[in-house]
């Protein structure tokens, strides 16, 4: 689920491991490992738990000058995080490290009885189930990886060095992302494109089922049942000033902060604000078969979730006709709901690898209906995998709690949303109003972020000893403040649940007491004052209300008040959400938390 790294070539192998491992560190670890080998059979494996600089501490006495060798960061499935259970692990000569579960381990252990298990990981038996072809004679190792994968159930992306040659590296994929970088006599195997960088921009990206053989100078892929594959080079789009901090302390305050850029991106060439329109030539569905479209299955998981049911709140508003269901991936998955005929589902992910939402996609395309991915990660699974699809183009999300790619995801589905509303024949007067805001949110954005910063600095002094939070919000503000409660929760480890405003007195107004603070969003429009009215009913029971808002006159009585000046009316949520995500910011820094790798969590989520 986390990191994989690797190198063969002419430099010191460790150098690129780590630099390596350094760069995957934001999608969240628990230890890590890497092995190097030398020419005289002499391996080198250093493993800590904890973060990299332990590993480096321990490095500092095995320095060596190997020129081949693997490294992993690991988000623990089986076995607790400790020295014993980091990658790599050993079987014989060879040594693993792998990404995702190994399902049937249990089974494939009993019957590697010669094999000395030292981790409580599924990870091991996989290594062990190799070596015990390889040592059977099944050389080269690749042939000895084969034989083991299709004895695999389960997700896996590996890569594999022996002792007996090590000028090479075996990888291979299933559910779990491996790009190969080539370089000028090296090749490198990480994965995550960003780990390349600095080093090559040319990748292959590697397909589930397929296993490569790699060396300084050659990159061997055949899939599992031996059929070549010819190497497909792409070019690495990001650049390394995209994945560096650019002077904020940490990545989520650059990444909330450069929101009206990564905005401008999402609508760059898709707006017409002449006419009035949008243009989005990704999706490439018909014009005819747009018009035919009766329902939209929308599937993401947690912020992607979030997004998927904001945005469907805005299209059924100006696509009549339409029904929209939005679902958790990893329920979906499993549930036998009936799509009907004339449905396209909207696949929304930004890694594009996430396990149970993929998993989604696949089921979905079974089924003969029609998929558009909503994505942000290039040349990702999900985003090769679908009929076509949307870049939401926010550049890379390095920081756990997903912000950016949230405001941009819900813009992007709208857009689509808005295409179709077009070829419907919907009046020009219903959606110009949206296509106006949409491509004035960029410099709205900037303006709310600057403006409220200050406000929200100032109100995180109150609430920073507070354990419990309630976010409420009506209509497009209900799945905002569900996002909201998501990122509190998430990075300061505020128990924080949302719920719709109206389902207050079904149950959890008997939570309101001097333990809660409730984060009110309370936007203008049809529903404020029903808005107003459950307020009150918070205020009656003594709440400690923080409220959100761009009602210039707001005079209700509440502890604090946060206000938007913007005149941004249909996208006023996604203003509000700006200050969620700086109040959510603003409290892990006052409570001392880890801002961009929260515990316990991945940014990429490859396993169900
Ligand atoms: C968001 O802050 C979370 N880290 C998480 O809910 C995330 O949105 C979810 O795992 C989906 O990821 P994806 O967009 O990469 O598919
Ligand atoms: N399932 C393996 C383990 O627990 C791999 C986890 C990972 O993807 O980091 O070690």
């Amino acid at each position: 689920m986390c990191g994989i790294v690797g190198y063969v070539g002419k430099e010191k192998a460790q150098d690129f491991l780590i630099s390596g491992l350094k760069r995957l560190e934001y999608r969240g670890y628990d230890s890590a490992g890497i092995v190097t080998l030398g020419e005289d059979g002499k391996d080198t494996l250093v493993r800590a738990k904890g973060k990299i600089v332990n590993l480096e501490d321990k490095l500092k006495h095995n320095k060596t000058a190997d020129r081949v060798g693997i490294g992993h960061t690991r988000w623990a499935t089986h076995g607790e995080p400790s020295e014993k259970n980091a990658h790599p692990h050993r079987a014989g000569d060879l040594f693993l490290v792998h990404n995702g579960i190994i399902e049937n381990y249990k089974e494939l252990k009993k019957e590697l009885s010669d094999h000395k298990f030292e981790s409580e990981t599924d990870s091991e038996v996989l290594a062990a189930l190799i070596n015990s072809f390889y040592e059977d004679g099944k050389y080269p190792l690749v042939n000895a990886v084969v034989q083991a994968l299709k004895l695999v159930k389960g997700t896996y992306g590996i890569a594999v060095v022996s002792k007996k040659n090590p000028n090479e590296v075996v990888v291979a994929r299933s559910g779990s992302p491996l790009v190969i970088g080539v370089g000028h006599d090296e090749t490198l195997i990480a994965s995550d494109a960003s780990a390349l960088l600095g080093h090559t921009k040319q990748a292959i990206y590697l397909n589930d089922g397929e296993v490569a053989t790699v060396t300084a100078n050659s990159v061997d892929i055949k899939t599992l049942n031996a059929e070549p594959v010819s190497a497909k080079v792409e070019k690495i789009e990001t650049n390394l000033a995209a994945i560096q901090k650019g002077g904020y302390e940490h990545f989520l305050l650059k990444e909330i902060m450069e929101q009206p850029d990564s905005l401008t991106e999402t609508l760059r060439g898709r707006v017409n604000l002449e006419e009035g329109i949008v243009h989005l030539g990704g999706p490439g569905i018909p014009e005819a078969e747009l018009r035919k479209i009766k329902h939209l299955v929308i599937v993401g998981c947690g912020t992607a979730y979030h997004a998927g049911l904001l945005a469907s709140y805005y299209i059924e508003k100006f696509t009549p006709g339409i029904t929209i269901e939005t679902v958790i991936a990893s329920e979906y998955r499993y549930r036998q709901a009936y799509v009907p005929e004339d449905s396209v589902a909207l696949i929304v992910s930004q890694s594009g690898e996430t396990a149970d939402t993929l998993a989604c996609l696949r089921e979905i395309k079974k089924r003969g209906v029609r998929t558009v991915g909503i994505v942000n990660a290039i040349g990702s699974t999900i985003a090769r995998e679908v009929d076509g699809g949307t870049y939401v183009h926010v550049g890379p999300e390095i920081s756990v709690a997903s912000t950016k790619a949230f405001t941009s995801q819900v813009i992007a589905m709208v857009m689509f949303g808005l295409t179709i509303a077009q070829a419907k024949g919907v009046k020009h007067s219903i959606l110009k109003p949206y296509v106006t805001e949409i491509a004035r949110l960029p410099e709205e954005i900037g303006k709310t972020l600057k403006e409220s910063e200050k406000a929200v600095k100032d109100i995180v002094k109150k609430y920073a000893d507070y354990e419990h939070g309630i976010y409420l919000g009506r209509d497009t503000a209900y799945p905002t403040a569900m996002e909201g409660a998501l990122k509190l929760k998430e990075i300061a480890y505020v128990d924080a649940n949302a719920y719709a405003f109206g389902e207050l007195k079904h149950g959890p107004l008997a939570l309101i007491d001097d333990r809660f603070f409730e984060f009110a969003l309370l936007n203008k429009g049809e529903l404020y004052d029903k808005a107003v009215s459950n307020v009150q009913e918070v205020l009656a029971r003594g709440g400690h209300i923080i409220a959100v808002t761009n009602v210039e006159k707001f005079d209700l009585a509440v502890e604090s008040v946060i206000k938007i000046s913007s005149d941004i009316e249909l996208f006023m949520p996604l203003l509000m959400n700006l200050v969620s995500q700086l109040f959510a910011y603003y409290m892990t820094i006052a409570k001392g938390y880890d801002v961009d790798q929260p515990r316990n969590l991945a940014k990429s989520v490859t396993v169900e």
